[in-house]
C-alpha cells in the first residue's frame, strides 16, 4: 500500500472544504481529486489544493487511483454514493448522518460486508479530548451507576441557512431538522457514554422557520441500563447558546460544554464524604468555571475547525493499515440515527417507542 493514502471527495459545498483541509493536514493522507455536480464548486476546491476536479462521480472513480473517498453530499444521498464508492473497491468515509432511513443503512452495511472495504461515518465530537476523557471514565466505572444523561442543543440557524440549499430542512434529503442534522453529534456522544436507548417519548415542532421538518424537539429517554435521559434541541435559539452533554452517576458527574469539560467531579478524588446534601453551589461554581459563550457552530455551520475531522481521518487510516475497525463504523453510526427515527415516530404517533 502506498505510503500516503490517496483521497477523493464527493460534494464540495459547506463541509467538503473542511474534509480537504483535514485530509491535507494528515501526514499519511493525500487529496488527489474532488467531485461535485456543480462544476464551479469542484473547480474552486480543486484549485485551492491543486487536485483534479470532476462533475461526475463515476468518472472520478473510473479515472483516479484512489484508496479512500469522503462522501460530503446531502444526507439522503449518502447511501447511494457510499455504495457506489464501496462497489468500486474503495474505502469510504461518510459525513453524518450515516443515512436517513433504516433501509439505506441496511444496504450500506450489506455492500460493506460484500466488498470487504472499511466504512467510517463522521462523528467528530467523539474525538474531542473531553468526550474521550468522559468516555474513558464511564468505561472505567469512575462515575458509578449512571442515572441521568442529557443533551442540550440550543442552536440558531437563520432562515437563509434553510433557504441556502433546496435539500435543507426536507424529509426527503435532510431526513429531519434540528435532530437529524445538527443534534446528531450530541445524541451520538450521549448514547456513546450512556449506552443503548431502550425507549423514547418525544414532542417536536416547527416554530421559528419556514421548513418541512422540525426546528425544536424534546425527548425523554430510558436507556437499556435503566438510566433516564433527555434531549432538548432547537435551531430557533438566537443567537446560539452553549451545547451541553451531562452524564450523571452516583460516583461522579461530567458536563461537557461546547466540546470542553465544563465540570468534572469524581467521588474517588474526594478526601472525605461530601455529606448527605452533596456539594454546595459555591463549591460547584469553583470546581470548573463554565465557558462564557456558545461554540462557533452553535451559530454558524461554516465556522467548523477541521482538527477533529483530521483525527477521525487518521483513525480510518489506522483501521485500514491494521485491518481493524474505525471507531465510528457503520454499526456504531447507526445508533444515533435509530434514536432520532424513534423520536420522530413518537412525536408523530403520540406514543412511547421502543428500540429493539
Ligand atoms: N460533521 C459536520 O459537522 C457537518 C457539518 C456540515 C454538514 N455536514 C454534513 O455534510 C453533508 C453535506 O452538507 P453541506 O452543508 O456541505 O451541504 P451542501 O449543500 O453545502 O453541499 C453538498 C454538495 O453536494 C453536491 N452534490 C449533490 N449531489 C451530488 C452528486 N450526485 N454528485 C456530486 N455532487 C453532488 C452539491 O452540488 C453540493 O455542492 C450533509 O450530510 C451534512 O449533514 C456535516
Amino acid at each position: 500500500m502506498a505510503e500516503r493514502l490517496r483521497f477523493g471527495i464527493i460534494g464540495c459545498g459547506v463541509i467538503g472544504p473542511t474534509h480537504a483541509e483535514a485530509i491535507s493536514s494528515v501526514p499519511e493522507a493525500r487529496l488527489v481529486a474532488v467531485a461535485d455536480l456543480a462544476p464551479e464548486r469542484a473547480n474552486k476546491l480543486a484549485g485551492t489544493y491543486g487536485v483534479t476536479p470532476y462533475s461526475d462521480i463515476g468518472a472520478m472513480l473510473r479515472d483516479e487511483q484512489l484508496d479512500v473517498v469522503d462522501v460530503c453530499t446531502p444526507s439522503g444521498l449518502h447511501g447511494a454514493h457510499a455504495c457506489q464508492v464501496m462497489r468500486s473497491g474503495r474505502h469510504v468515509i461518510v459525513e453524518k448522518p450515516m443515512e436517513i432511513t433504516r433501509a439505506a443503512m441496511d444496504e450500506m452495511l450489506r455492500v460493506q460486508a460484500d466488498t470487504g472495504v472499511k466504512l467510517a461515518v463522521i462523528s467528530q465530537h467523539r474525538f474531542d479530548p473531553a468526550s474521550q476523557q468522559a468516555h474513558d471514565l464511564v468505561t472505567d466505572g469512575a462515575l458509578g451507576r449512571l442515572v441521568l444523561g442529557n443533551a442540550h442543543i440550543p442552536w440558531w440557524r437563520a432562515q437563509q441557512y434553510y433557504d441556502s440549499g433546496a435539500w435543507r430542512g426536507t424529509w426527503e434529503l435532510d431526513g429531519g431538522g434540528v435532530l437529524m442534522n445538527q443534534s446528531i453529534h450530541s445524541i451520538d456522544v450521549l448514547q456513546w457514554m450512556m449506552g443503548p436507548v431502550r425507549t423514547v417519548y418525544a414532542y417536536t415542532d416547527t416554530l421559528a422557520h419556514r421548513m418541512e421538518t422540525e426546528d425544536v424537539a424534546v425527548a425523554v429517554l430510558r436507556f437499556t441500563s435503566g438510566a433516564l435521559g433527555t434531549i432538548a434541541a432547537t435551531t430557533g435559539a438566537y443567537p446560539g447558546v452553549t451545547t451541553r452533554i451531562d452524564v450523571f452517576g452516583d460516583k461522579g458527574s461530567a458536563v461537557i460544554e461546547d466540546d470542553r469539560m465544563g465540570y468534572l467531579h469524581l467521588a474517588r478524588d474526594d478526601q472525605g464524604e461530601v455529606g448527605a446534601y452533596g456539594m454546595g453551589a459555591k463549591d460547584r461554581a469553583q470546581a470548573a468555571p463554565a465557558p462564557e459563550k456558545g461554540g462557533a457552530t452553535a451559530a454558524d455551520p461554516a465556522a467548523l475547525s477541521s482538527t477533529t475531522h483530521a483525527v477521525q481521518i487518521a483513525d480510518m487510516i489506522r483501521a485500514i493499515r491494521e485491518d481493524g475497525t474505525p471507531l465510528v463504523d457503520g454499526h456504531a453510526a447507526r445508533h444515533p440515527v435509530e434514536i432520532i427515527l424513534a423520536v420522530y415516530e413518537s412525536a408523530r404517533t403520540g406514543k412511547e417507542v421502543s428500540l429493539s
